[in-house]
Formats: C-alpha cells, structure tokens, sequence
C-alpha cells in the first residue's frame, strides 16, 4: 500500500504540473490575445454605421457608388486577409463616370472579427453566409444580389453558392485563394498549384489544413518562416506591385 501511494503521489503531481504548463501555454503562445471590443471601455470607437445581427453581434458596414435605391446592380463585396471594409478597392478605384454607366451600388463589411465588426466565437461557413444575407436584407437590396469576393474573401463567396444560391444575381472570385485538398478539383491542377507557392506558404498551407489550433503560433514565431501573407513579405510580388504596396 505505501509503495502504491508513494509511486501514485508523485505522478498524479507531475500530470497536474505537466497539464498547467500545456494550459499556460495554449493560452499565451497558441491563442491570439482576447479581442478589445469596439466601443467598450478600453476598446476603440466606433465609427462606422453597423447592424445587429441575429445573435447581437454588430456587423461594420460601409457604402460606395450610387444610392442603393437608384442602383440597378447591388454588389456586396467580401474582404480578403488583413482587410477591412476600406479596402474595396473594386468601388474606391472605380471612377464615378463608370459607376454611372454600370449603375452600380457597392456595400463593403467588416468580416466578424475585423475592423469594427465583433468576433463571432461559433463562426462556421454558414454562420458568416448568414450574415451577408442578413446585411443585404438590412439594405433592402432585393430578392438577389451580386457577390464579389476578393482573395480569402473566396471562402465566403463559395459559401454563398453553397448555402443561397436562390439569393444571387452574380457572382465574382477576384484572385481566390483555394483549398488545395477540396475533392472536385482535379489532383494534378491542385498538385501543380500547390508546388507553385513559395516552400513557406505551402507549409502554412499544410499546418492549416492539419493543425489547425496551430496557425496562430505558426505564423507568429520567429523561429522560422509563417505565412508570407500573415507576415506581409511582399518578396513574392512582381517590382510594379511592390511599388503599388
Ligand atoms: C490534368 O490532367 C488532365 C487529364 O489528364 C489534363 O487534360 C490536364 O491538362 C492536366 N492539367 C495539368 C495542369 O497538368
């Protein structure tokens, strides 16, 4: 019995000690800092118009072009990676000229958790193709809309497809980013533009896809190279994009 205890005791004290260092380190390497809500104390301002959505959250919104009510076309735009709802560059670089001939109406959004958008903790792919559908429907912009959705802002254009189809006029893919293991597309094109990226965004790639919980350490620590997307390397741009960056 002693020698059970004895034996017992010390284990049972290194399990603990061993699982509060895991803890300990889930929480301060593995996980971004907790998020500082726009306009709570502490927080930043708010100072863009926003709606609420079906579970509180607010949703940060900003319109271009012309006056949804004289618009004939109704374009939601999705942001990509470390954007916002300033960067439609799709509306901002349009000249009015244009945007009168088009008629178009342009309306950007925060994607939860950027700009002044909350963060949605049980966001899926259908959680965040709800809240465009919500958004439009705050705008009155009609029984159907067109998306467009520029580089990681793909996933959530894929989503619309996926989830409401009946809710689109049009839909546009500006420089998607792809899921490499998605099934429909065939093995050789994803093998052949997979090899095509630098070596560190295919690892990026491959802990995303196997190692979720893992990104955010990825692509914060110094030891070796993360995403050169997450790291805003522009050494993969051509010179005339480096000088437009
Ligand atoms: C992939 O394979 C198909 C069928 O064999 C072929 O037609 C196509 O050209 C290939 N594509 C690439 C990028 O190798």
């Amino acid at each position: 019995m002693t020698w059970i205890r004895n034996s017992l005791f010390p284990s049972s004290v290194i399990i603990i000690v061993v699982g509060v260092i895991i803890a300990l380190t889930y929480q301060s390497i593995l996980k971004p800092p907790p998020p500082k809500l726009c306009g709570s104390p502490g927080g930043p301002p708010i100072t863009a118009p926003r709606l609420k959505l079906r579970d509180g959250r607010n949703l940060a919104y900003k319109e271009h072009g012309l006056p949804r009510k004289k618009a004939n076309h109704k374009i939601i735009f999705i942001h990509g990676s470390d954007s916002c709802r300033h960067d439609a560059v799709f509306a901002t670089l349009l000249s009015p000229d244009l945007v009168d001939e088009l008629s178009v109406y342009m309306v950007s959004f925060d994607k939860p958790g950027y700009g002044e958008s909350d963060p949605d903790p049980n966001r899926t792919p259908k959680s965040l193709v709800l809240d465009i559908e919500e958004l439009a429907d705050y705008l009155s912009l009609g029984s159907k809309f067109y998306v467009l959705g520029y580089s990681m802002g793909e996933q959530a254009t894929w989503g619309c497809l996926k989830y409401i189809p009946h809710r689109l006029a049009g839909v546009t893919l500006v420089s998607p980013v792809v899921n490499y293991w998605w099934k429909n597309l065939p093995l050789n094109v994803s093998t052949e533009g997979f090899n095509l990226q630098p070596k560190r965004n295919q690892w990026a790639v491959r802990v995303a896809h196997y190692a979720p919980w893992l990104i955010y350490w990825w692509n914060t620590q110094n030891w070796f190279s993360g995403s050169s997307v997450a790291n805003r390397d522009h050494s993969i741009l051509s010179k005339a994009d480096k000088v437009r960056s």
